[in-house]
């Protein structure tokens, strides 16, 4: 009878079985990302007709924000309850329907939070009665009771495991967080990490842990040991020392399937790879694990030997598609230089049409580029490629003649123009192109919507050790720390914090632990040994230079022997802070996966105090995604500037309602359903630049109680 019914209804039943796979989010918003991080709602009591009418239903204010601090989590939302991050990491449960705390746990209870640990989501586990919240906080995974917030102490050790577990002697005093939730496969927390984007770092291999006890499951290399798969595109040995490659952005589960799709990002040092000379994998890959095992079933590289930080930039997101007249099940990838790529979920073929380049070759000593490397030629990109004489700024004369002396002075070329001594253009920038925020998926009309930046940045490679000069406390921070803080110490805020002035925030003991442990993005220095690290202490915080022994130097930096650093992460801006390029300087696109042709695509996000002098629609940084709802809408906050919480309508891209946020919405909404009301929430924690000031509130937007019934 089955058979029969395939066989006349070939067609259909394919398409009907590829439609059952997929179980949307309904009420609750169970995952960060949406289920199988498609971002997608199926209510609809908020639609294109009443979206107007929106208003503000509840708003908590966790008061934990400090100067800088941000807010990257996407919520969950069981049974009524959202389980939520604060700025300074405390776990709260809400009441769904009215904002009002019902617990919260703070690993950190009576200590001081100064540096800033982002986290985009949590993870949640239920079994019956036992129902648990999985959150990352320093170097650990806590196991929280959702109902009462206490650790679960059967996990780990009294609650939480450390994230050290099964990475080797090499990393046990390395940087591994995990900023993005994991995924939950049976009763296995898969999870991916933060590591240094510096050497010494961790390497980035994916784990499984028990959800009842935290023990290790299994673990995948993503850099392999000697004679696993992929070892031969490194240098032998290299993965005692190297790290990264690791997934900070978060994993996509196809729970049906037992496929777990993991984006890793690139191998430390980021920008010069002279001493992992090869392709690297499963470095900038996608990678299709078996959930159950942690065996690769296929992966796919985006960028051979990266040396431009091409981080795949957020969780992938499981879609179907219409080919040849049958629906296929595929994985879509967002990247920062501004693609979207898909494969066939089983077998990893590419389903997007791909051309080989040939790309220019390092002039840099010892660095050696891979001479191809791969793009795909539709959908068309969604951000510009190329920064050129005739895109620059024409804001005012004076900043396009002043980007234009500069831009004369650096090195500008198409994707994969290899960082110089000199200086190149990277375009899109570090950050997007696409982001963490992740793509937004319509399953009904397979239309993709993806929010992106446009800026400009400069890349200059810059010697790092200096032969046997005198070596001084300044000479130590020109080699150890200018890369990210900048020779001027002003750093590149928010990601790389500002050390002007670091002596009045912080006491000297807090900045030498700093130097010595790291935290986040920054490596620790403790192996520079306690009189260097005494030195540059004092240089960061009195400014006084004191000489030290070069030679000893240079024995300490052995571990990588690398010849150059970078000299800061810089935007390329115009002497008013707005960037080089021409608007749109943020866009929001429509992609149909079935045809890849844009529906629609529009500048995102403006500068108020441009507004104000009649300048619109130039678009502006933004992060954290959209969700998009069977009701047609588009629910999205993320532009920096105008601190903005908007509402698409999905069809056409036409702006349907809007609203200031008390800080930027950085972050992706969850849509949700309680007592037969739909709300709309997102975090509001701005502070992404040091013009966006930081804010610790969560706040919810429903229909007025009497519009409820309408549909
Ligand atoms: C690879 C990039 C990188 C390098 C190299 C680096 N840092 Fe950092 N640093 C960071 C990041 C990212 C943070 C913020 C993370 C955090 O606070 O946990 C930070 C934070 C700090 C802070 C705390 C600032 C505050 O206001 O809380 C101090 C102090 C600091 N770094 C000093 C140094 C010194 C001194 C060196 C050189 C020995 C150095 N850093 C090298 C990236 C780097």
């Amino acid at each position: 009878m089955k058979i029969q019914t395939t066989l006349l209804l070939l067609g259909v039943t394919v398409a009907l079985h590829a439609a059952e796979s997929r179980q949307y989010a309904s009420k609750d918003w169970p995952a960060t990302s949406g289920v199988e991080g498609t971002h997608y709602s199926t209510l609809l009591q908020i639609n294109r007709k009443n979206a107007a009418k929106l208003q503000k239903a509840w708003q908590f204010d966790s008061g934990d924000e400090f100067d800088g601090s941000e807010m990257e989590c996407n919520p969950l939302v069981l049974d009524g309850v959202i389980y939520a991050t604060t700025p300074r990491l405390r776990v709260v449960a809400l009441d769904a329907a009215t904002g009002k705390m019902l617990w919260d746990f703070d690993a950190h209870k009576g200590q001081q939070v100064k540096g800033k640990q982002r986290n985009r989501g949590l993870t949640y586990w239920g079994d019956g009665d036992q129902r648990r919240i999985f959150v990352g906080i320093d170097s650990y995974i806590y196991a929280i009771s959702a109902k009462t917030g206490q650790p679960v102490s059967e996990f780990g050790e009294n609650g939480r495991l450390d994230l050290h577990e099964g990475l080797g002697e090499e990393a046990k005093d390395l940087t591994v967080q995990a900023t993005s939730p994991g995924v939950v496969y049976k009763d296995m927390l898969i999870q991916g990490t933060l590591a240094a984007e510096d050497l010494p770092a961790a390497p980035g291999h994916i784990r499984a842990f028990d959800v009842h006890t935290g023990k290790m499951c299994w673990i995948f290399h993503t850099i392999p040991l000697p004679g696993e798969l992929g070892s031969e595109t490194w240098p032998k040995d290299a993965w005692k020392s190297i790290g990264g490659a690791n997934s900070w952005a978060g994993l996509t589960l196809d729970a049906k399937r037992g496929l777990v799709f993991v984006p890793t990002g690139s191998a430390a040092f980021d920008f010069y790879g002279a001493n992992r000379v090869g392709d690297n994998l499963f470095a900038n890959c996608l990678l299709a694990l078996d959930a159950k095992t942690g065996k690769r079933v296929w992966h796919y590289q985006f960028v051979k030997h990266d040396i431009w930080d091409r981080d795949l930039p957020a969780a992938p997101t499981l879609v179907q598609i219409k080919r040849g007249g049958r629906m296929v099940d595929a994985v879509a990838q967002i990247t920062k230089n501004g693609f979207v790529w898909m494969f066939d979920e089983e077998t990893g073929k590419p389903l997007v049409p791909l051309e080989t380049r040939q790309v220019p070759k390092s002039e840099v000593d010892g660095e050696v580029t891979s001479p191809t490397q791969v793009l795909p030629t539709a959908p068309k990109p969604f951000a510009r490629q190329q920064l050129t004489e005739e895109n620059l700024t024409n804001r005012t004369p004076e900043a396009h003649a002043a980007v234009l002396r500069q831009f004369q002075s650096v090195i500008s070329g198409p994707q994969f123009t290899p960082p110089s001594l000199k200086g190149t253009v990277m375009f899109p920038g570090f950050d997007g192109g696409g982001e963490w925020g992740g793509a937004a998926f319509d399953p009904k009309s397979h239309i993709l919507y993806i929010n992106a930046n446009e800026m400009p940045w400069i890349l200059r490679l810059v010697p790092r050790v200096v032969g046997t000069e005198a070596m001084t406390g300044s000479t130590l921070y020109r080699q150890n720390c200018s890369g990210c803080h900048r020779l001027d110490m002003k750093g590149s805020p928010p990601e790389f914090p500002s050390l002007v002035d670091v002596s009045s925030r912080l006491s000297r003991d807090q900045v030498k632990a700093k130097v010595v442990n790291g935290g986040g993005r920054m490596p620790g220095f403790g192996r520079l040994g306690d009189d260097f690290v005494k030195a540059i202490v004092d240089y960061v915080t009195t400014g006084k230079d004191v000489s030290l022994d070069g030679a000893e130097h240079q024995k300490k930096l052995s571990y990588a022997g690398l010849k150059y650093g970078i000299d800061g992460y810089n935007q390329f801006l115009d002497p008013q802070g707005y960037p080089a390029v021409g608007p749109p300087w943020g866009t929001l696109s429509a992609i149909n996966l079935d045809t890849l042709q844009y529906v629609w695509k529009q500048p995102f996000g403006e500068f108020p105090e441009l507004v104000a002098k009649g300048i619109r629609n130039t678009g502006s940084e933004n992060y954290g995604g959209g969700v998009v709802t069977a009701g047609g809408l588009l629910f999205i906050g993320a532009t920096d500037h105008d601190k903005k919480f908007h509402v698409f309508d999905s069809r056409t891209g036409k702006l349907l309602w809007e609203t200031e946020l008390p800080s930027g919405g950085n972050a992706t909404p969850a849509v949700y359903e309680v007592n037969g009301r739909e709300f709309v929430v997102i975090a509001a924690g701005g502070g992404r630049r040091g013009e966006t000031h930081s804010g610790g509130s969560y706040v919810a937007f429903a229909l007025p109680p009497s519009q409820n019934r309408s549909r």
